[in-house]
């Protein structure tokens, strides 16, 4: 089966603060599929999220997503772009004055011409998809667990139909059985709603549960873009460091 890649980043190279990051990095995505990116801090990984993003642009190479060459691209296909993406950043980066179902309309008020009885019929769907009950709604993101204000930014940032859907750190300072009940969740979405994901993660658990491919960053590259068994399995220094560290266990969650 050849298909399109839903995101493919040729030869991007960036310099920051005098020292490249990445260097002649390679990285395609398929439709439909989940792919990770892990590596050792500072390796790139929330760079090249960023530069995927749009957030941050590259010194040289291209960046096709959607079959639109994002580099050189005009602020309104950026715009036309940017709202066939969703993306949970880290800190979920929820407005604290909003609730939860507020947060969740505010895309379809940004971008729609719905009218509110709509917007707000949607919002709650979203919500309950993203597995909050309809009384989390009503709430401020201050009064939600951290897994329930997570699950509030995925409402958000599935709510206008992604087909792409990125996420940073999803699981990170979750406890272990919220963190096992986001990647259901996770699961569930791409198979419901069809999206690809692309989430940068150093969770070994969903590494394993939830990919279907992982990145590995180093060296300024891709050094390794593979299924978890077979990467695990690389003989490349820096894979086998991260993988047979100290954190390189299967029940990492236990420990964090
Ligand atoms: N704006 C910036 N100016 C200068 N250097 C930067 C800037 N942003 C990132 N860097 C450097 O680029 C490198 C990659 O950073 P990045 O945040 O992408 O790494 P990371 O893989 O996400 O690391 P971590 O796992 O710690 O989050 C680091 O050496 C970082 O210090
Ligand atoms: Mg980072």
């Amino acid at each position: 089966m050849t298909q399109q890649p839903i995101i493919e980043v040729k030869d991007i190279s960036i310099n920051l603060g005098g020292a490249w990051v990445h260097k002649n990095l390679n990285l395609s995505v398929n439709r439909g599929e989940i792919l990770a990116i892990v590596g050792g801090s500072g390796s790139g990984k929330t760079t090249l999220l960023r530069e995927m993003l749009m957030l941050q642009k590259p010194d040289s190479g291209s960046i096709r997503i959607f079959d639109h060459e994002l580099t050189t691209a005009s602020r309104l296909t950026l715009l036309e772009v940017q709202k066939r993406w969703g993306v949970l950043f880290q800190q979920n980066a929820l407005f604290s004055s909003l609730t939860v179902q507020e947060n969740t309309a505010f895309p379809l008020r940004e971008h729609t011409e719905l009218d509110t009885k709509t917007i707000n019929d949607l919002a709650i769907l979203k919500i309950l998809l993203s597995g909050l009950s309809a009384d989390a709604a009503v709430k401020y993101p201050a009064e939600l667990s951290g897994g329930m204000q997570k699950r509030a930014g995925v409402a958000r940032a599935i709510v206008l139909d992604p087909e792409l859907l990125f996420l940073d750190e999803p699981t990170s300072g979750l406890d272990p059985e919220s963190a096992g009940a986001f990647d259901e969740l996770i699961l569930n979405l791409q198979k419901t709603m069809g999206l690809t994901i692309v989430m940068v993660t150093h969770d070994l658990d969903s590494l394993w549960h939830v990919t279907n491919r992982v990145a590995f960053l180093g060296e300024g590259k891709v050094l390794c873009v593979d299924a978890m068994a077979a990467l695990v399995k690389n003989p490349h220094p820096l894979i086998q460091a991260f993988f047979s560290g100290a954190r390189g266990r299967t029940t990492q969650r236990i420990y964090d």
